[in-house]
């Protein structure tokens, strides 16, 4: 298994290549590539760490070499959310960093699962459709936008409130990943039951999390080590379901054949990536609402990708 993490020398980048390092099977290889001069560093001393994950740096012009053959490339390279900066605000700087790195991989490695975790993802990975349609290698079961911080928050936030272990607690998380876009299944939560104000109060806390982090980090950047934690374990279950297991995970796929469907879901992965993709339990009133009230936001921002990816 080869995995490619593209910004790796990031505040995400850094510590989801320590948990990839930690983490991956034996014989597995992790390749990391940053603009950041110092990423081999970052490569040497993660592989001082002894696990059986053979670890190498790239970077400048090496990022052909980096993603050459992967099974998966993670990608968190871009920049990161400011105060009062919306995720769509990033839209200018980050979407031509994912359509240069997906365009490179279509000719590396064509057949890897790619897992987009630069903002904004409800953008991005559209981006990174057209970009692997364009170069004839586009498999929609392979492009993930991954949206696993919202399900980690979501159970995190519920468990407390609830008083259960984190442990207990699996929240599926719909929609997109910005804002209104994000829809947490508070109403049908395996073994939990949440009033209607605690499922008013959650929701939007849910949706503008990431702001808490932006706010409280004061200028210094978003999450980083929570997300870390949310695209390993995204990158882990790719792993476990391309070694023959079916692992089930909510993420940012193309649904249907349109290649405007994209929506985040429960999805089931297997060997080729998506494996299948179950039908959404019903939703409250409050919930069928919030999606029917972001459709439009979530259409607008799969538009502005597809026609950043198309203009010259
Ligand atoms: N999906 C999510 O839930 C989620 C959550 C938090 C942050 N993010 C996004 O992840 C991205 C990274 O955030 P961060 O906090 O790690 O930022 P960061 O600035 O700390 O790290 C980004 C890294 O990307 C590198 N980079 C920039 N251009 C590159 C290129 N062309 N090729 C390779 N590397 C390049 C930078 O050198 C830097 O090391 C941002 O877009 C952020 O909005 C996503």
């Amino acid at each position: 298994m080869k995995v490619c993490v593209l910004g790796a020398a990031g505040g995400i980048g850094q510590p989801l290549s320590l948990l990839l390092k930690l983490q991956l099977p034996a014989g597995s290889e992790l390749s990391l590539y940053d603009v950041a001069p110092f990423t081999p560093g970052v490569a040497v001393d993660l592989s001082h760490i002894p696990t059986d994950v053979c670890v190498t740096g790239y970077v400048g012009d090496d990022v052909e070499a980096a993603m050459q053959d992967a099974d998966i490339v993670v990608i968190p390279a871009g920049v990161p959310r400011k105060p009062g900066m919306t995720r769509d605000d990033l839209f200018n700087m980050n979407a031509g960093i994912v359509k240069k790195l997906v365009g490179v991989g279509a000719k590396a490695c064509p057949g890897a699962c790619f897992a987009i975790v630069t903002n904004p993802v409800n953008s991005t990975v559209p981006i990174a459709a057209e970009v692997l349609k364009a170069a004839g290698v586009y498999d929609k079961r392979k492009l993930f936008g991954v949206t696993t911080l919202d399900v980690i928050r979501s159970n995190t936030f519920v468990a407390q409130t609830v008083g259960k272990s984190t442990d207990e607690v699996n929240v599926n998380v719909i929609g997109g990943h910005s804002g209104v876009t994000i829809l947490p299944l508070l109403s049908s939560i395996p073994g939990v039951e949440l009033g209607q104000a605690d499922i008013e109060a959650l929701t939007p806390r849910i949706q503008e999390a990431g702001t808490e982090v932006v706010e409280a980090k004061a200028g210094a950047g978003s999450a980083t080590l929570s997300m870390a934690q949310a695209a390993a374990r995204f990158t882990m279950s790719l792993v476990a379901a391309m070694n023959g297991e079916a692992v089930t995970e909510c993420c940012y796929v193309q649904v249907g054949d349109d290649s405007s469907s994209f929506h985040a879901q429960p999805v089931v992965l297997g060997k080729d990536g998506v494996d299948s993709i179950p039908e959404i339990p019903p939703l409250s009133d409050y919930e069928q609402k919030v999606l029917d009230d972001m459709r439009e936001t979530l259409a607008g921002n799969i538009k502005k990708g597809i026609e950043f990816a198309n203009a010259e």
